[in-house]
């Protein structure tokens, strides 16, 4: 498939799949991730365009991990968790699990590990592998608070 090939499928794909509100980083829901498709203004500020390989997401607590996805570049979309670990700092990873591909829970409380439900492998929120089988930290991805959101970019 050429590059032009696959940049018309990927849109394509993404435009049905928003659509069914089924990506979060096309802005269809999920995780609360604003439109990437700018909406008539109704008054007051007109809204950021979201770029493809970004997701925005309400700002959440401090030790509050929300679910998201992004589109990287490419077109392969990935489950995200996305932690606020302080004031002033968030973290993005894949929910990938690089033991066998399989998705990690959120944590089941604040401050809990992110649980694989195939062979028991442990992740902090940050990524660090906890406990095997997986040896592979996490996936992450660049993260930051802009007002009242966190923008984490995908590569
Ligand atoms: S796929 Fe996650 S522990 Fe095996």
């Amino acid at each position: 498939m050429s590059a032009a090939t696959r940049r018309r499928f990927v849109a394509s794909a993404c435009a049905g799949a928003c659509a069914a509100g089924a990506l979060a980083a096309c802005g269809g829901g999920g995780g609360g991730s604003a439109p990437a498709t700018p909406t008539a203004p109704t008054g007051g500020a007109t809204p950021t365009p979201t770029p493809a390989n970004e997701v925005r997401v309400p700002l959440m607590g401090v030790g509050q991990t929300v679910a998201a996805s992004i589109r990287l570049v490419g077109g392969l979309v990935t489950p995200l968790a996305v932690t606020r670990t302080g004031e002033t700092t968030v973290v993005a990873v894949s929910r990938v699990c690089t033991h066998e591909n399989c998705t990690v829970d959120l944590p089941a409380r604040n401050g809990a590990s992110l649980d694989c439900p195939c062979h028991g492998s442990r992740f902090l929120v940050t990524g660090q592998v906890v406990n095997g089988p997986a040896t592979r930290p996490l996936s992450s991805f660049p993260a930051r608070i802009a007002g009242a959101e966190v923008v984490v970019s995908g590569v």
